[in-house]
């Protein structure tokens, strides 16, 4: 959405401000949402951006990324900074597949002698070609699998050893500025975790848990951590079957799940604004050629999904998927090569790159995109 270079400037100031630590408080926030919804205010587009508007079909930016290919290990998750660029969060020399057993029955990582990962399992990617631009994540993490970068260029990870979400700030990327459940202790009550695979981030600071292969449930927090709400509660019919990533839809207040092993996505009230209740409850989308969904991403009133190894007649592929409308718009795929096990998908908030990373090959895939509304459905509705 920021296409005047004079647009970014006061941003990237205040912006630099608040990490120096020269502007503290609640106040700085306000006016960095204030002067977005400023630029906001005065659309730099000659074009107006319709409803209506034919979703742009995801397009492969041929060989971006070839420079990791055997410098990655299992890429088990993707997520876009605030500077639109790719990080990802990959299980170095680790895997976890079928093959390899890491977990005893009661959900113990039974390889605990192994240390943590001995190598940077973090890489924030240049987007013009995927070449490493920075990286970080060694000797913390046993086995990864979600990363999310929130709106302050936090980093949260889910780490399913661990049975934690850590939260690291830009600042200091050597100890967690917050760690939820209990360290290599499996569970089901209210602060721990069973393999956690995703976190979520709401633009006023809630964080939402899947968790995850065990408990299939979803957990709320406050910003601090304290748990406000489970879902589905008992009195909900939806139950998932492995939560695998989960998306915060602001505009509409919905909370949408890759719900893995149901093969569908669900979508439910997020209870962001408690003055914008919607009335419907969860609802489901599904389709015979969704098969196992693994990723969801999402933008403005769209969510882009990618599938994995289901069955053969379901061939693996993405999909962009109207939640409102309860339908999948559009199906995709690479040009060069077909996908092979597609783990997670995120979208630039710029709303112009999708990212795919891949468990084995072990890889990353960019498409362009064309949806510009990202800004202006997210910073608005943060006012609900
Ligand atoms: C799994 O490992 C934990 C921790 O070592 C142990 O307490 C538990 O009994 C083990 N469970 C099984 C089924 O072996
Ligand atoms: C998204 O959905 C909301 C609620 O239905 C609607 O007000 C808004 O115009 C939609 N925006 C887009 C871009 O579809």
């Amino acid at each position: 959405m920021f296409q005047r270079r004079s647009d970014w400037v006061p941003l990237l100031l205040i912006f630099t401000l608040t990490a120096a630590g020269v502007v503290v408080g609640s106040d700085i926030r306000e006016i960095f949402y204030s002067r977005i919804r400023d630029i906001l205010d005065t659309p730099p587009f000659d074009q107006e951006y319709s409803l209506t508007s034919p979703t742009k079909h995801p397009v492969e930016v041929k060989n971006w990324g070839s420079q990791l290919e055997g410098k990655v290990g299992q890429v088990s998750g993707v997520s876009v900074n605030n500077f639109f660029q790719p990080v990802i969060f990959h299980r170095g020399p680790r895997s976890w597949d079928a093959r390899n057993q890491l977990f005893n029955n009661s959900n113990y990582y039974i390889r605990l002698e192994d240390g943590p990962i001995q190598e940077d399992t973090i890489l924030i990617l240049r987007p013009e070609d995927g070449s490493i631009a920075e990286s970080w994540g060694k000797g913390l993490f046993y086995l990864p699998h979600g990363i999310t970068i929130d709106h302050h260029d936090n980093t949260w990870v889910t780490d399913i050893a661990m049975h934690q979400v850590l939260k690291f700030s830009s600042k200091d990327r050597n100890v967690p500025k917050l760690r939820l459940g209990e360290l290599f202790v499996p569970g089901s009550s209210e602060t721990q975790f069973c393999k956690p695979t995703s976190v979520a981030i709401a633009m006023s600071g809630e964080i939402f848990v899947a968790d995850g292969y065990c408990n299939n449930r979803i957990m709320k927090f406050s910003h601090p951590g304290k748990l406000i709400r489970i879902f589905p509660q008992n009195e909900e019919f939806l139950s998932l079957l492995i939560p695998h990533s989960i998306t915060l839809m602001h505009s509409v207040n919905l909370l949408c799940v890759a719900d893995r092993e149901n093969m569908r996505v669900a979508c439910l009230d997020a209870e962001l604004c408690s003055n914008m209740k919607r009335s419907s409850s969860s609802f489901t989308i599904h389709q015979p050629d969704l098969g196992r969904v693994f990723g969801i991403a999402s933008i403005g009133n769209l969510s882009y999904a990618v599938n994995g190894p289901t069955s053969s007649h379901i061939p693996i592929q993405g999909f962009t998927i109207d939640p409102l409308g309860e339908r999948i718009v559009d199906h995709w795929k690479p040009l060069s090569k077909d996908f092979s096990n597609p783990h997670d998908i995120a979208i630039s908030p710029d709303g112009k790159a999708l990212y795919v990373s891949e468990i084995g090959p072990n890889k990353v895939w960019k498409f362009t995109i064309d949806h510009q509304p990202a800004y202006e459905i997210s910073y608005r509705s943060k006012h609900c």
